[in-house]
């Protein structure tokens, strides 16, 4: 299989082709994820709420990111692999994001990584490129900074951020970004910025006009419970299914139908 590189995916925005992207966080998910055909696997530190069961992104730490991006590598064979830097490993200081970007890549073997926020990371952002490790950005709602914006509601619906917005999108396309994750904004908004780039946008509740989508696998396959916003397309009810087959299996065992004579030595 051709594997998919940063050039891919900014010519599937040249081409108007676009662009298909789930996050993952261990082996056995990245291998079906891949092989169903996704462009761009994110090991996001969404992993933070639905592996840890953290409440926010924040407490997860560059040594467990390095630990689901490396289960996640072993499994693709296709697919770009994007590391999230987690909370407190490269804000305000660019030597310091340069390392954690260096652990990421030698340490998983993932093929970029990605920051949230525009302008103030500017310094962290051309430092990591300059090092040659391709980095997607991250803009709209950043969920690092929640104790900042106090909700997970929609941004950038008044004039003032959506300004900052704008520009925050030119600031990381000529620090040189291959990428830019739009979260939660306006798909007015998500469109005029798409189309003021050269670089792609891959949208998450940015709506249709985005070059490409992303959605938090546990979600888009139903085994996150009652997590339902508008812009989550949920593909299956995999906590309904999963909670039935261990009901079964429970009947099954406390009848001692579990296991029959096929099933032992
Ligand atoms: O961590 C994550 O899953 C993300 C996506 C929602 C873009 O950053
Ligand atoms: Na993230």
């Amino acid at each position: 299989v051709k594997r998919i590189t940063t050039n891919t995916i900014q010519e599937m925005k040249q081409k108007g082709e676009k662009i298909a992207m789930l996050t993952s966080y261990d082996y056995s998910m990245a291998t079906i994820v891949d092989e169903g055909g996704i462009d761009v696997i994110l090991v996001g530190d969404s992993a933070s709420n639905v592996m840890a069961g953290h409440e926010t992104t924040l407490p997860i730490t560059l040594d467990q990111m390095i630990y689901h991006a490396a289960s996640v590598v072993r499994a693709v064979k296709r697919a770009l692999v994007v590391v999230d830097l987690p909370f407190g490993s490269y804000q305000g200081n660019s030597k310091e994001a340069l390392n954690s970007a260096i652990r990421i890549m030698k340490e998983s073997g993932a093929h970029a990584v990605k920051l949230e926020g525009g302008l103030e990371i500017r310094e962290s952002v051309e430092r990591i490129i300059t090092a040659g490790i391709p980095v997607m950005g991250h803009l709209g709602l950043t969920p690092q900074s929640i104790y900042k914006f106090g909700t997970y509601t929609v941004r950038a619906k008044e004039e003032a951020e959506a300004e900052k917005l704008k520009q925050d999108i030119l600031v990381l396309q000529e620090a040189g970004c291959f990428s830019v994750v739009l979260e939660k904004i306006p798909a007015k908004l998500a469109k005029e910025v798409t189309d003021s780039v050269k670089i792609p946008t891959i949208g998450i509740g940015a709506g249709q006009h985005c070059d490409g989508q992303v959605l938090v696998i546990n979600d888009m396959i139903g085994l996150t419970k009652g997590f339902k916003p508008r812009f989550l397309r949920q593909y299956l009810n995999l906590f309904e299914e999963i909670n039935g087959a261990v009901q079964s299996y429970v009947k099954d065992v406390k009848a001692g139908g579990f296991p029959n004579e096929k099933e032992q030595y």
